[in-house]
C-alpha cells in the first residue's frame, strides 16, 4: 500500500470478491422512494397548511406532554450558509461570502426560539441540539457562542444533553472545536463525501486528505466524544477503485460512527446536480456494488451496519441505542435521544410534535422577515390522522430496528391490513419474514429497506406521482 500526497491509499488489485446481489432485484425495486425521515414524507403533507393559532396548539399541546413526562425536547438549528456551492448538495443552502450575513440571521434565530419559550411558559428540558446545514462552521466561533448562549439562556440543557454539530474540514478551526466544546458539544460530523481528487473536483469540493486529518486529531484532542465521517457513494466518476481507497482512508481515522449515504439525484431541486452528466453517474447494479463493498470493509474494520445507511463501532452509544431498542429516527436523521417533540428553528427547518409538522419558509430573507415582525415562519405542515400515527410507528419500527409487530388495535388500521397483503410480495422475493402479527427484515432484505417501507406508506399508493418526487432507492 501506498499513501499518495493527498493521504488516499492506493492498493492493489484485483480485490477479493463481495457478495453480489441478483440484478432481477435491483432492477426490480430500484424505483423512486423516500429515505423517510418522516411519516408521511414531505410532497405528502396534506394540502391544508395549518394556521398560525393551530400550529401554536399542536406545540402547547406537545410541550405539556414532553415536560410532564420528562422526555424533553430536541433542537435543530437550521445554519444555511457556505461559502461554495458542492454540485452534488441536496439540502437547502445559501451560497455567499459575505460574513455580515451572520449576525442578523443569529438575531432571526434567537427571536424564533423566543417566540416558542412565550408559548412554552417554562423553561424546556434540552435533550438534543444539532447545528446543521449549509455550514454551521461558515459562522465564527464567537457567534456561534452568542447563540449558543442565547438559546440556553431560556431552557435547561439536560446533563446527558446529546450535542452535535456538522463541521465542514475546510473551514472548521481549533478555535470552532474548542468554542463549541466549551458550550457542551460533544459530538462533530465531519462531511467527508470521497477522498478522491478526480470526485472532489467534479462535485466542486477540494477537500484536501490533511484537512479531515487535522479536525479529526483536534477533535479528539480536545475530547469529543463522537466523532462521525459523511460519505457518499454513488457520485459522479466515483469507481470501485476511488470508493475503496476512501473508505480505506476513512476507516484509518477511525471515525465513531460512519454515514454512508446513497447518492440522491434530485435535479429539479438542487439545479448543481445539472453541472455534471448523468452519464457519470454509476447506477444500478454499479451503484449497489459500491454499497457492497464499503459495508464488507465497514465490517471489516469493526463498523455494525446500525440502521439505513449508518455504520458505527461498537463503542459508539449510537450502536448501544441499536442494541437496546432505542434508536430513534427524525428529520435529523438517526439518534438515541428518544425524544418525540422536535423544534426546527431557521430558513427551511421543519418541527414535528409527533401530532403535526410544520415546515419554515425556505429563502432566507422571507423567513427573516416573519420572525421579525413577530410570526411563527411557517409556510407548509400536516395534521397527522389516526391513520398515520400507526403507520408511522411500525414505518419508524423498520427503519430503526428492521423488525415491527401490530396488535389488533393496529389492524383497526385498514392501511395496515391491506400492507400485510402488499408485503406478501417481499416474502416472495425472500427479502422479510412475514408472521400473523410481525415483520422482520431479512439480511438479504436490508438493501431495499426504503421499498419495505413503502409497502406501508398508504399516502404513496393511493396517489402514485404523475412527477418524480424522490431519488432512486437504490
Ligand atoms: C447538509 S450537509 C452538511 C455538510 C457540511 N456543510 C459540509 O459541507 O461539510 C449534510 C450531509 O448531507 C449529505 N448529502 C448532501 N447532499 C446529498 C445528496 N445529494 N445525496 C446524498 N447525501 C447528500 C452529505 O453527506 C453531507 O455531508
Amino acid at each position: 500500500m501506498k499513501k499518495e500526497e493527498s493521504g488516499v491509499i492506493n492498493i492493489q488489485y484485483p480485490l477479493p470478491k463481495t457478495k453480489k446481489m441478483p440484478a432481477n432485484l435491483i432492477q426490480k425495486y430500484n424505483v423512486p422512494g423516500p429515505r423517510y425521515t418522516s411519516y408521511p414524507t414531505v410532497p405528502y403533507w396534506d394540502d391544508v397548511v395549518p394556521t398560525e393559532e393551530e400550529w401554536k396548539e399542536h406545540v402547547k399541546n406537545a410541550f405539556t406532554v414532553a415536560d410532564a413526562s420528562g422526555e424533553g425536547i430536541s433542537l435543530y438549528l437550521h445554519l444555511p450558509f457556505c461559502e461554495k456551492l458542492c454540485t452534488y448538495c441536496g439540502c437547502n443552502k445559501r451560497i455567499t461570502i459575505n460574513h455580515k450575513v451572520e449576525d442578523p440571521y443569529i438575531t432571526s434565530l434567537l427571536r424564533e426560539w423566543n417566540l416558542y419559550l412565550e408559548l412554552f411558559g417554562k423553561k424546556p428540558l434540552l435533550k438534543e441540539v444539532h447545528l446543521g446545514g449549509g455550514t454551521p462552521t461558515f459562522f465564527s466561533p464567537d457567534n456561534l457562542k452568542r447563540l449558543m448562549e442565547g438559546l440556553f439562556a431560556g431552557s435547561i440543557v439536560a446533563p446527558d444533553a446529546e450535542m452535535s454539530f456538522e463541521g465542514h474540514p475546510n473551514n472548521t478551526t481549533r478555535e470552532h472545536l474548542q468554542t463549541l466544546y466549551e458550550l457542551g458539544f460533544r459530538r462533530v460530523s465531519f462531511g467527508i463525501q470521497d477522498f478522491d481528487p478526480e470526485v472532489q473536483r467534479i462535485i466542486n469540493r477540494i477537500q484536501p486528505y490533511k484537512n479531515v486529518e487535522r479536525v479529526t486529531r483536534e477533535a479528539r484532542e480536545i475530547g469529543y466524544k463522537s466523532i462521525n465521517f459523511d460519505l457518499i457513494y454513488g457520485l459522479p466518476r466515483q469507481t470501485m477503485e476511488s470508493v475503496t481507497n476512501t473508505i480505506i482512508t476513512a476507516n484509518e481515522l477511525k471515525p465513531d460512527r460512519i454515514a454512508f449515504y446513497s447518492y440522491a439525484h434530485v435535479p429539479w431541486v438542487s439545479p448543481g446536480q445539472r453541472l455534471y452528466t448523468e452519464t457519470d453517474l454509476p447506477r444500478d447494479e454499479e451503484k449497489r456494488a459500491l454499497y457492497e463493498k464499503g459495508k464488507k470493509l465497514f465490517e471489516e474494520a469493526g463498523y455494525v451496519e446500525i440502521g439505513m445507511d449508518h455504520f458505527a463501532l461498537k463503542t459508539d452509544k449510537l450502536y448501544e441505542a441499536s442494541q437496546n431498542a432505542q434508536l430513534h429516527r427524525n428529520f435529523m436523521g438517526y439518534n438515541s435521544s428518544g425524544t418525540r417533540f422536535m423544534v426546527g428553528l431557521g430558513a427551511s427547518s421543519i418541527s414535528d410534535t409527533w401530532t403535526a409538522f410544520g415546515q419554515n419558509l425556505k429563502k432566507v430573507e422571507t423567513y427573516q422577515k416573519a420572525v421579525d415582525t413577530g410570526h411563527f415562519p411557517i409556510f407548509r405542515g400536516h395534521l397527522l390522522s389516526s391513520e398515520d400515527l400507526v403507520l408511522r410507528q411500525h414505518i419508524l419500527n423498520l427503519m430503526c430496528r428492521f423488525r415491527t409487530s401490530w396488535n389488533s388495535d393496529d389492524l383497526k388500521t385498514l392501511a395496515l391490513t391491506e400492507a400485510k397483503t402488499r408485503l406478501q410480495e417481499l416474502v416472495e422475493d425472500q427479502l422479510i419474514r412475514l408472521e400473523e402479527d410481525s415483520v422482520q427484515v431479512l439480511e438479504a432484505g436490508k438493501p431495499f429497506i426504503r421499498n419495505i417501507c413503502m409497502t406501508l406508506d398508504a399516502r404513496l399508493w393511493r396517489n402514485k406521482p404523475n412527477t418524480q418526487l424522490f431519488s432512486s432507492t437504490i
